[in-house]
């Protein structure tokens, strides 16, 4: 059966037509954190689906992703990794570029934050294009780890059910509107 709590969810998620630029539906979860109910809906869903799975570090992405990656690691007993945008990190950092519809952009990591051999959940807000996604997840296994799924609240059609970026599998709660 569908899950009732799905519903609520992709409900409370705001679209902004032409945001942040002409012909772009942005799905504005803020309007989701106001409500929380649907707030720990979503971080219950993927404690749910993740615990007891050996998972040891959750890797938020900047900016969304540090809303909801938190909450999860805690739920799960894991410890959270920031994946930030260039020149943020403090100290040594691995870097992976990732191709915009108009540039580059990249995300950082801290040399030392995970350990080879380790399982790691990576989570955003949303997936588009999954450019991001696919630059978290090469970060992660250059530094050695074993990326075990990434998890978006919102994310294109085409995310949803069986799905994998640079092989590992993907998982959203609802589609974009
Ligand atoms: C948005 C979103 C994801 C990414 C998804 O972030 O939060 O991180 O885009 O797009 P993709 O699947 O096409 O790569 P954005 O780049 O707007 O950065 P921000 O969170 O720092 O504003």
């Amino acid at each position: 059966g569908v899950d009732p709590r799905l519903q609520a969810i992709s409900a409370a998620i705001r679209v902004v037509p032409h945001f942040p630029k002409p012909g772009i539906m942005f799905n504005d979860i803020t309007t989701l954190l106001l409500r929380p109910k649907v707030f720990k809906d979503v971080v219950e869903i993927f404690v749910d689906r993740y615990r007891d799975m050996g998972i040891s570090a959750v890797a938020g992405i900047e900016a969304r992703g540090f809303i909801f990656g938190p909450s999860i690691a805690l739920g799960i007993g894991a410890k959270f990794i920031p994946l930030r945008k260039p020149k943020k990190l403090p100290g040594e950092v691995i870097s992976e570029a990732y191709v915009l519809e108009y540039g580059t952009d990249c995300l950082e990591m801290h040399v030392g934050a995970v350990h080879p051999g380790e399982r790691v959940l990576v989570i955003d807000d949303l997936v588009a294009t999954g450019g991001t996604l696919c630059a978290a997840i090469r970060l992660l296994e250059r530094a050695g780890a074993e990326v075990v799924e990434c998890a978006c609240v919102v994310g294109l059609p085409k995310f949803k059910g069986r799905c994998r970026l640079n092989g590992k599998p993907v998982y959203v709660l609802v589609e974009c509107r």
